[in-house]
């Protein structure tokens, strides 16, 4: 829909009102898809400048003509294929309007229209008949002979520069509705985007990468196919896993989880798919494996690149047949069970080194999802620490504790080899050093997290040289800047001088003085 308030307040459609009114004495007016006018031109208070106008519009039936004129015009061009813009007859007898249609996308969407004038041919004669019509219609002679005098005779120069400009009118509306709609789409797609996700199923997370798994997740909640989820350990792999389960048809049955690389091969057979009685010594009795436990639910094999290869072509057995063999049978049972696999292992690389079949990896990789490390998500972090110090406190029966700033600037600052999980096992660990303070203080953290502190990024080097010795605290900087960017650069010194901006000569010395030097930090370690 087009807000045409807001259209006649724009700069260009404004101007070019004017300049239509100024040159030509006509008025410009909208109509929309109904065929009503959208301008003010029709309301008691508005003063139409126009004579001839302004006087059928305080003529009993003047709004009947002219909505009459509008509809018969607007179907007549709507008809037509091209020409956006027409010429056309008033009710009136010689006088004329233009019309042009507004469209975005294929789609009518209204029509400016242009109104009233005569032609250069306009006779003496004819004015007469039009003077006739209106009088008529109930005018005083007088008066309609002044509004007829008052008519804008074109010339056909005249009639073409004012279809230009009644077209470039009808332009700036297409144009601007069709940015005010992207930047509604574009709102719209961000606050859906942005929206209430801060977690899906249990999973804590805003930051744009976990938004995008959100809306993977949610795309492919009822879908049966198999999923690959990839990701660093501790990244919440199996959190996914649950999600996925449910979220989908699946999710009053059961959900199973088995790590594959708990067992060794036998006995990961046995574990997946039973056994029957006597199938090996200790068998005494038929024992159902996971695949039949999780009948009509979902089966999350964790760990998937930890298989053997024979193992590897029994799971791919169920996965294309349905089918598998308990050990020690002979009848295979039908299996119902959605897979769900993960690693965080490099499937592809070890499918060059022969280590994971290909024909498996490309039936469980029909949907992929790859989860991020929490060092790439780092704006998840204080989300994380809030939703484990709560949970933790509320485990350990005490109030919620909260952070200190530089407790925080540390966890902001440490790699997190170990994902969520690590982050997870040190806020259970802070929530019980700090007893019953309520405030957690960085003496607290773990000496990981403290030493990282000394081997901090500049980033965290700024905060401390606000106060104390600038020329110390520049030398600081500078150590940290370029201790930073030769392992960034892999001590590539001509491509960091480069990005410091300052001679290779001059990098060296500077690693010399501060005793950078590869060599010497091998040692040293
Ligand atoms: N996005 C997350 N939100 C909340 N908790 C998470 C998130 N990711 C991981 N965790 C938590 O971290 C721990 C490790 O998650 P898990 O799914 O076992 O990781 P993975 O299987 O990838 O090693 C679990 O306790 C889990 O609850
Ligand atoms: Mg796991």
């Amino acid at each position: 829909m087009i807000k045409w308030k807001e259209m006649s307040e724009l700069h260009a459609v404004s101007k070019l009102e004017k300049i239509l009114k100024k040159w030509f004495g006509v008025e410009v007016f909208y109509t929309d898809i109904h065929y009503k006018i959208r301008s003010d031109h029709m309301q008691a208070n508005y003063e139409i400048k126009n004579h001839f106008m302004k006087i059928q519009k305080e003529m009993k039936f003047g709004h009947e003509y002219i909505e009459q004129d509008i509809e018969k015009t607007t179907e007549m061009m709507i008809a037509k294929e091209g020409g956006h813009t027409t010429m056309y007859d008033a009710f009136f007898p010689h006088v004329k309007g233009f019309a042009s249609k507004v469209v975005f996308e294929n789609e009518y969407l209204g029509t400016v229209f242009v109104y009233p004038f005569v032609t250069e041919s306009f006779t003496a004669e004819n004015a007469k008949e039009t003077t006739k019509k209106l009088v008529e219609c109930g005018v005083i002679e007088a008066e309609a002979l002044a509004a007829v005098e008052q008519l804008k005779k074109m010339s056909i120069n005249d009639i073409e520069y004012c279809k230009e400009l009644v077209k470039l009118v009808a332009y700036e509306i297409e144009t601007f509705h069709e940015e005010i709609s992207k930047r509604e789409e574009r709102i719209l797609a961000l606050n859906s985007e942005l929206g209430e996700k801060y977690r899906y199923h249990s999973m804590i997370g805003k930051s744009k990468k976990m938004q995008q798994i959100y809306n993977l997740l949610e795309k492919i909640s009822s879908s049966e196919s198999s999923v690959f989820i990839q990701g660093e350990n501790g990244t919440g792999k199996e959190l996914v896993a649950k999600a996925v389960h449910y979220y989908s048809p699946r999710k009053d049955n059961m959900f199973l989880a088995v790590n594959c690389s708990a067992f060794n091969d036998n006995l990961l057979d046995s574990e997946l798919f039973g056994h029957v009685k006597g199938a090996f010594t200790g068998a005494v009795k038929d024992k159902k494996g996971l695949f039949e436990m999780a009948h009509g639910g979902t089966l999350f094999l964790d760990e998937i690149g930890d298989t053997s290869l024979s193992m590897q072509v029994k799971l791919l057995r169920v996965l294309q047949e349905g089918t598998y063999l308990p050990v020690g049978s002979t009848s295979p049972k039908k299996a119902d069970v959605r897979i769900i696999v993960a690693t965080n292992r490099n499937l592809k690389e070890m499918m060059a080194n022969g280590e994971f079949r290909e024909d498996l990896f490309y039936r469980i990789n029909v949907i992929n999802i790859h989860l991020p490390p929490l060092r790439d998500r780092k704006e998840d972090i204080p989300l994380l620490v809030d939703h484990f110090l709560e949970k933790r406190c509320a485990e350990a029966g005490l109030p919620t504790k909260l952070m200190s700033k530089k407790c925080m600037e540390r966890f902001f600052d440490f790699n997190w080899p170990g994902n969520v999980r690590e982050l997870e096992n040190e806020i259970e660990r802070l929530v019980v050093l700090s007893g019953h303070e309520k405030t957690i203080t960085p003496e607290l953290l773990s000496s990981r997290l403290l030493e990282s502190a000394e081997d901090k990024g500049p980033s965290a080097n700024m905060a401390i040289t606000s106060s104390g010795n600038l020329k110390r605290a520049m030398e600081e900087l500078e150590r940290v800047m370029i201790r930073e960017g030769l392992r960034r650069c892999n001590y590539n010194k001509s491509q960091l001088a480069k990005e410091l901006g300052i001679s290779r000569a001059s990098l060296i010395m500077k690693v010399e003085k501060y005793e950078l030097d590869k060599r010497k930090k091998v040692e040293n370690e």
